[in-house]
């Protein structure tokens, strides 16, 4: 592996982080049917607690309300907080400054002079990576961000973002791509070994697929919204991996299958970044660190997963 560069280590030292995609979402998560602003407050405050030091927000989580909202818990509380954001490459932003000015706005909604980490939130469908990555270097020089990164990078692009911010040299601090055991494209096809190579950190969003590994959905009791199409085709098949993970869980001293679905993929060695929308479910995220499942376990984890995927 790589040497870690000195700006990029913290990244390495985060265990588990706290996603913010719900903290204001209507439309994937039902943000005010449910649960809301005083439910997402305590999951920040109980997950702040617990030693989750590790925020990842959108500027387009609610429409900007999840980053204003990270900045008003980030007044309530004394735990020092890293803050991960995203750019989202709308086709009209085409320029470099469009960068600048984005990163701009998350800043005045956070209300915070710098971010931890800047990401690309998807490849852009106008600007090339060698565009992205000079206007992601240029946040970094300007002081807006300590690091940059980039989001759902297969790994031939990431390659290519890795030597284009080499060129500045600046390095390529994360990739943070869908990484489950209900989604491991990022294992089979060699992007989690190549991060791991070069020091990039792997960030997995969706750990818990979306609530379905937490073994609280079936057929019969499918997830609310979008989420029931999305996985009419998974959801008959789980039943087999539901039941291991449960078991496992039992083994170390009764872990939830939501605590077994995170440790898995930190034994994985990628960074997970739970969603949770109120302080019961970032308790029991927060109970996926302290301990460490068996590599045979893993690797049981791993055969039922992929009967399932294949
Ligand atoms: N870069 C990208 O393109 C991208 C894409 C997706 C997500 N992300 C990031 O990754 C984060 C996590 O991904 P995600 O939110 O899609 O999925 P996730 O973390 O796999 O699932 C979160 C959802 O699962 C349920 N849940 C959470 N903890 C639970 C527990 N202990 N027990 C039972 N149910 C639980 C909750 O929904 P219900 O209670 O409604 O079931 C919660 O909203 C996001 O917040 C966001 O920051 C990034």
């Amino acid at each position: 592996m790589t040497e870690l560069s000195s700006e990029t280590r913290f990244l390495h030292a985060i265990e588990m982080g706290l996603g913010a995609w719900q903290w204001g979402d209507r439309i994937v998560w039902q943000y005010g049917h449910g649960y809301g602003p005083e439910e997402v407050r305590q999951a920040f405050q109980v997950s702040a607690n617990e030693g989750i030091r590790f925020v990842d927000t959108a500027e387009i989580y609610g429409n900007g309300r999840s980053e204003r909202m990270l900045g008003q818990f980030l007044k309530e509380t004394d735990q020092p907080i890293l803050i991960a954001t995203k750019f989202f490459p709308w086709p009209w932003r085409f320029t470099k400054g469009a960068l600048q000015r984005a990163l701009k706005g998350s800043l005045a909604r956070i209300d915070v002079e710098s971010v931890d980490l800047y990401q690309i939130h998807w490849p852009s469908p106008i600007m090339n990576t060698d565009r992205l990555m000079g206007a992601l270097a240029e946040c970094v020089r300007s002081g807006m961000t300590r690091t940059v990164g980039v989001s759902n990078f297969g790994q031939t692009r990431m390659l290519a973002a890795y030597s284009s911010l080499a060129r500045h040299n600046i390095p390529l601090a994360s990739n943070q791509v869908h990484y489950s055991l209900l989604n491991r494209a990022a294992e089979k096809d060699g992007t989690l070994a190549r991060c791991k190579e070069l020091g990039i950190r792997l960030i997995a969003y969706s750990p818990i697929e979306k609530g379905l590994l937490s073994g609280k959905y079936n057929v019969d009791n499918p997830p609310p919204g979008s989420r029931s199409a999305n996985y009419s085709r998974l959801l008959p098949k789980l039943g087999p991996l539901i039941k291991l993970m449960t078991e496992i869980g039992q083994d170390h001293g009764g872990k939830s299958n939501a605590q077994v679905a995170l440790n898995w993929t930190i034994c994985k060695g990628a960074l997970p970044i739970p969603g949770a929308k109120n302080a019961e479910q970032a308790q029991q995220n927060a109970g996926a660190l302290g301990w460490r499942m068996t590599e045979a376990e893993v690797a049981r984890l791993d055969e039922s997963s992929d009967s399932i995927l294949e």
